[in-house]
């Protein structure tokens, strides 16, 4: 897997702020970006899905109502799911009062305006392709927006750190996204089966599980499948301590600055 043959065996522990920065601003917006580089993260995780018109936007859940006011904006809705809405429809949404004030108005983005401003902040990316069974043929959006972006498809970076992973709990995605756009590490979410590891590192790069369901000897058989492992989501000190002590490569938090203090401490 190219995490584990493209760094340099001392590659530092990569310090991932998930869903942007989503302790301090509200998830899977650029503020949320902006926070995650404030407090020194390297590398973003978010969440992209499709509108109805086939634009690429940041959001977790497959519905509106959490984290805008898609309600009030368009009351009387069936359903709020992300594919009923056209990217005009979803600009009108305010994604930030729910998380706080100072953050009225903050718009869902798109994908392109997320990876403009991770590039004027020199931040990675690691995209998970969210639901992508509600969003047939998502990959091939996906890897249209990076060839748009072609910065994007260089390799490792300065330091070790992967400048884009692309990865998804849905694994036929992971596998369509890598089939086209093979030069891009992929990253399964979950635990994939010790039995199933040397399969998978075919043409997988890493494993992503859950923290609390791996211990030490699970991560040396990803990284003697040749794969690497970002763990999600961490936001204890004692925790993270407990990953880095199995050996994990990166910590994917809501606290990118604490991740950052507790790998400094190694
Ligand atoms: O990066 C993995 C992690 O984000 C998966 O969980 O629900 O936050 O998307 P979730
Ligand atoms: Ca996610």
């Amino acid at each position: 897997g190219a995490v584990a043959q493209n760094g340099p065996p001392d590659a530092p522990v990569t310090d991932i702020a998930h869903r942007g920065a989503s302790a301090y601003a509200p998830e899977n917006t650029l503020a949320a970006v902006d926070a995650a580089a404030q407090h020194d993260a390297t590398t973003v995780e978010v969440d992209v899905q499709r509108s109805k018109d086939g634009e690429l936007v940041l959001m977790h859940d497959t519905t509106l109502e959490r984290t805008t006011d898609a309600e009030e904006v368009f009351p009387g809705e069936d359903s709020y799911e992300v594919d009923r809405f056209t990217l005009e429809e979803l600009r009108e949404l305010d994604a930030g009062s729910w998380f706080g004030p100072r953050f009225a108005g903050e718009p869902v983005p798109t994908l392109q305006e997320a990876l403009d401003r991770l590039r004027a902040h020199d931040l990675n990316l690691l995209l998970e392709i969210k639901s992508p069974g509600r969003h047939p043929g998502i990959e091939s959006d996906i890897a249209r927006e990076f060839t748009r972006n072609p910065e994007w498809l260089a390799p490792t970076r300065p330091g070790g750190h992967q400048r884009l992973v692309i990865q998804s709990f849905e694994w036929d995605s992971v596998r369509s996204s890598h089939d086209r756009l093979p030069m891009v590490p992929h990253g399964l979410l979950g635990t994939v089966p010790e039995a199933e590891l040397d399969e998978y590192a075919q043409w997988a790069d890493m494993v992503n599980p859950n923290h609390e369901s791996v211990d030490a000897d699970y991560v040396d058989s990803v990284h003697d499948a040749g794969m690497g492992m970002f763990v999600y989501t961490v936001n204890d000190a004692a925790d993270m301590r407990s990953a880095l002590d199995k050996g994990v490569d990166g910590l994917i938090s809501d606290y990118p600055d604490v991740a950052r203090e507790v790998i400094a401490e190694e």
